[in-house]
Parts: structure tokens; sequence; C-alpha cells
């Protein structure tokens, strides 16, 4: 069977209310669409959501950066954005930063994370979908899942993964991209991934070169060069005999780290795993929300989802990031709960400086 290509391409369309939720509605148009344009390209695919963004989920055989499939990506969030605009809803077509389909939907405002590979007798496959952060909050699950042998005892007792994994690792300012071999050069990867407002990991490979991870990686508000709401977002995992086991995918999960974003794209603060009916970010816009699904692949149809952080499992997790989420608010508008100066350059702060500049002139 020839390769199949995974492609998660995500959106903020419009909150419904404010920045918190997706509207039902939307989903439906989505799913229309993409049912009626994509029945030709794609094999098989799903609309999700988490706070206010909405994930396509696609499988086809046409490649990563595939145009079609880009297109009608982008068609489809237009689509919605109509309905959006109908309803009025918070930010109708937020995410959409160009008027025109320009080839390729990378610098155009939705996030991508697309892979290509040979399906395995049995391909379990998560797709890992974030609201109220940024590309770098998978900075550190990632490490965990493919680098800490504290997390994943696959690395040590698994003949198939104790070679370690490749770490591609994109500088969002620059615009470039590093590699690092794990784990003979982790000291090295670190120094980079620790930073996780600028760099970000793009991908992760087995050392035969086949793909293990994959992110989106944009930062819409350097593109954009204001303030357009965070990134949010999506990543795919592929899971079991040479990868990491689904259990040690989510393990990372159930240490709610701080990441960036929360409220006005702003604050640091936990970002906490949650099921899909769970991922309504409220509480000062937030928490930021993690979702995981699960998907067995059979010849490119997506079996499932299953909805992994649901799980019981979880739950002192979350009431970790609640306790976090405390602990960070009682700060105020101090830092570091608030983010330093430098992150808030494309927040609306600097027009309120340069007015305070002008006064005390
Ligand atoms: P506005 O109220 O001006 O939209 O700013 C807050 C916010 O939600 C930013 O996206
Ligand atoms: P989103 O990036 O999810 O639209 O959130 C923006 C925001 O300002 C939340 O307070
Ligand atoms: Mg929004
Ligand atoms: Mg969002």
């Amino acid at each position: 069977m020839s390769k199949i290509t995974f492609s998660v391409i995500k959106a903020d369309i419009g909150g419904f209310v404010g920045h918190s939720s997706v509207h039902p509605d939307l989903l439906k148009v989505a799913e229309k669409y993409l049912g009626e344009k994509g029945k030709d390209l794609l094999i098989d695919f799903k609309v999700s959501h988490v706070g206010d963004d909405i994930n396509l989920i696609m499988t086809h055989k046409k490649g990563v950066d595939c145009e079609e499939v880009h297109k009608l990506a982008w068609d489809t969030f237009l689509e919605c954005t109509r309905l959006a605009r109908e309803y009025k809803l918070y930010g109708a077509g937020q995410d959409l930063l160009s008027d025109s389909f320009s080839g390729n939907i990378k610098g155009m405002g939705p996030g991508v994370a697309e892979m290509e590979f040979e399906e395995r007798p049995s391909e379990p496959v998560i797709v890992f979908m974030a609201d109220k952060t940024e590309p770098g909050a998978w900075n550190l699950p990632l490490y965990k899942m493919f680098a800490d042998p504290f997390n994943t005892i696959g690395l040590i007792i698994d003949p198939k993964m104790h070679d370690g994994f490749i770490f591609e690792v994109m500088d969002t300012v620059e615009n470039k991209l590093m590699k690092f071999s794990s784990p003979e050069e982790i000291y090295d990867l670190l120094v980079f991934l620790g930073a996780f407002n600028r760099y970000a990991v793009k991908a992760v490979y087995n050392k035969k070169g086949e793909p293990a991870a994959a992110s989106s990686t944009q930062r819409m508000n350097l593109m954009a060069g204001r303030y357009v709401g965070k990134d949010d977002p999506v990543m795919i995992v592929r899971c079991q005999n040479g990868f990491p086991a689904v259990g040690e995918a989510l393990e990372p999960f159930a240490n709610p780290h701080l990441v960036s974003g929360w409220m006005r794209g702003s604050h640091f603060g936990p970002l906490m795993p949650v099921s899909l009916q769970d991922a309504t970010p409220t509480r000062f816009d937030g928490p930021p929300r993690v979702v995981a699904l699960g998907f067995q692949l059979s010849n490119g149809k997506l079996i499932g989802p299953q909805d992994f952080f649901a799980d019981k499992g979880f739950d002192r997790a979350r009431q970790k990031a609640l306790e976090i989420a405390d602990y960070m608010r009682s700060h105020g508008p101090f830092e570091p709960h608030r983010l330093p100066l430098d992150e808030m350059e494309y927040t609306t702060l600097p027009r309120v400086m340069e007015k305070l500049s002008q006064k005390n002139l």
C-alpha cells in the first residue's frame, strides 16, 4: 500500500461565546463541506475542536504540503467564517490573515501539522490539540516522550527505541530549522527547548528517518505584526512498536507544566489535560487546555476517536492544574504570571506604553 498522509489543520474562525468555544453549527458546516468537497481527495476526515479552535483531521495520499488539501482546508474555514460573521461570533475569521489562498496554507494563519508514512499492520496515532497557548507548549512533553527514560521506559527496555530519536527544532523568530540527535545531544537540545517562547519542536523522527511526531509551529503574531490571539497548536504522535506506547505519550500531561497564553495571550499558566467536553476555557479565558484524541488507522480510515484525557487517571492532573491556576492568578498583573515585556510586544500593551510616554514628556 502506498504511503498515507496524516494532516491536521486548525483555525480560530470565531469564538462562541468570547474565546471560550466553537458554535456547534460551525462544526456542522465544516463536516458537510469537507464531506462534499473532499470526497475524491480525502480517504477520511474528522472535524473536532478545542476551545475556540476548529481542527480538521484528514487522511489522504497526496503527501505533505499538498496544495489541493491545503486549499480544501482553507475553503472549509472560509465557509465557516461566513456563518461566524452571520452569528457575529467573536473574532470571526480571526486566523485567516489573507484574503486569498496562495498555494500553501502555511503562513496564512491556520496551524498545520502533517506527516507521511507507510501504515504499519497496526497504526495507533494520537492527535493533541491545545487552546490558549502556543507551539512551544509541546517542547516539554515531546522531550519527555522521546528522550526521558523517567517518562518513557521503552527507551531503555525496547530494542526498537533504544537508539533514540532525532528532534527537528524551529527557531520561530529566524524561521530556521536545527536537528539534534537524542540521547547524544540532549544537553544541546535542551538549550533551545527550554526557551519555548522562541524555539518549538517541529518534528521527531526515529534514527531510520521515519516520522514519529509533527507539530504546528507558526507564530501568527509575528506574521501579522499585531496581536491576533495565540497560535493554539496541534501535534500528531505515532505510537507503539518502536514509538512511545500510548501511555508513554500521554504521561507527560499528568504534570500540568506552565505554558504561555491564557488571558489575552499574555500570561503563564498550567496546561490542563481535559476531555473534549471540558475543552471550554472560561476562567480568565483558561486555564490553557489540551485534548488528546486517539485513532487506529485502517487503510487510512480514522477508527476513533478515543478521548484519552476523559480518563479518571488525569483527575489529579486537573486538580493540580487548578491549584497552580489559583496560585498564578494570585499574582494578578505581576510577572511571572504576566509574560515578560519582550513577549508582550505583540499584544496591546505597547500602545498603552506609547500613550504614557507621550503624557510624561
Ligand atoms: P478585545 O476585548 O479588544 O477583543 O481584547 C480582548 C481579547 O479577547 C483579545 O483577543
Ligand atoms: P485565542 O487565541 O484562543 O483566540 O484566545 C485569545 C485571547 O485573547 C484569550 O483571552
Ligand atoms: Mg479566539
Ligand atoms: Mg484559540
